[in-house]
Parts: C-alpha cells; structure tokens; sequence
C-alpha cells in the first residue's frame, strides 16, 4: 500500500492545501494529513479547530485521514510508517525554506519528500492572508471551505 504525509499548520486550511491533499489522495493510497500543534506563533484556532476544519474539508476523501504532532514531523512519519512527505511548492520564494526542510528530514529521518506544483489559481494562496483580508472583511469564499469561511467570520466578526 502506498502511503504520503501531508504536513502542515492549517491556520485554516485552505483552497491551496485541498488541491495538494486531492492530488495526493487520487496518488497515493492512503494520506496523512499531519496537523501540527506546535506552531511557535499564536494561532488563530487552536489546533483541535483546525483538525476539525481540515476533517470536514476532506469528507470526500475516503484514503485521507488527520491526525495532529507535536515534535519532528521525521518522528510521526516514522511512527506511522510513512516515508514520504507531500508538500505544495507555490512559487520559487517557496522553494529554498522547502528545499532546506526536505535535506534536513532526510538527513535525520530518511524520509523523502515529493514537491506539487501548486495550481496556478492557487499559488497566491497562504493562510495567512486569507486571515488578514478576512479581518478586514473581504469575500473569502474563493479561497477557503464553506465550512472555514463560516470560522473565520465566527472568530473575526
Ligand atoms: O503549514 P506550514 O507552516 O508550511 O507547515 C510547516 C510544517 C509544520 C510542515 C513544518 O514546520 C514542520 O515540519 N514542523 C514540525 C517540526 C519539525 O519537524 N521541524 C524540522 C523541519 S526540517
């Protein structure tokens, strides 16, 4: 059976992470979205909320499951059994912090990591944007969930 961790902070998930999480599920038998609890920055949602938005995102998948980490994203893989890391590349100011990750989890875990191209209509995307122009109250229906748009107004008003 063929197996990918997709990690990340999901702070919330958004269109850019789904489209990377379908790929690899249509790719791979079984996916594993790791949900990282340890962001060393204040979330917006905590993370037992982001796991809940990220779970009823991916209702459709059957092969993708979430669970949360806290610690090397190396020691859950090995925990798992997964030795392949799915990660989204948006543009090249992405890839030498991605480029870094990778050599170092395969350095300390020998876990390989497989870069997606993000869609194109997504590679603006991040998380952290959707947040800020959510706060100011722009339409955030084209970049997140119905489910994570209805959080982002709960929690910001
Ligand atoms: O959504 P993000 O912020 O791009 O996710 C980054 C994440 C969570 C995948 C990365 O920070 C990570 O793997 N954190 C776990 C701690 C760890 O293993 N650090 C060493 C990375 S080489």
């Amino acid at each position: 059976m063929t197996s990918a961790v997709c990690p990340g902070s999901f702070d919330p998930v958004t269109y850019g992470h789904l489209d990377v999480i379908e790929r690899a599920a249509s790719r791979f038998d079984q996916v594993l979205v790791a949900c990282t609890s340890n962001l060393g920055k204040e979330p917006l949602f905590a993370v037992d909320e982001r796991v809940d938005l990220v779970r009823a995102a991916t209702a459709h998948l059957d092969n993708v499951r979430i669970e949360t980490f806290d610690g090397l994203l190396v020691d859950f893989c090995r925990a798992h059994g997964v030795g392949l890391i799915v990660k989204g590349l948006r543009a090249v100011s992405d890839f030498e912090y991605e480029l870094q990750m990778a050599q170092m989890n395969s350095t300390i875990g020998e876990v390989e990591t497989l870069f997606m191209t993000t869609s194109p209509v997504y590679s603006f995307l991040s998380s952290s944007l959707v947040k800020e122009v959510a706060r100011f109250g722009a339409d955030v229906s084209g970049f997140v969930p119905p489910v994570v748009a209805a959080a982002l107004r709960a929690r910001l008003g």
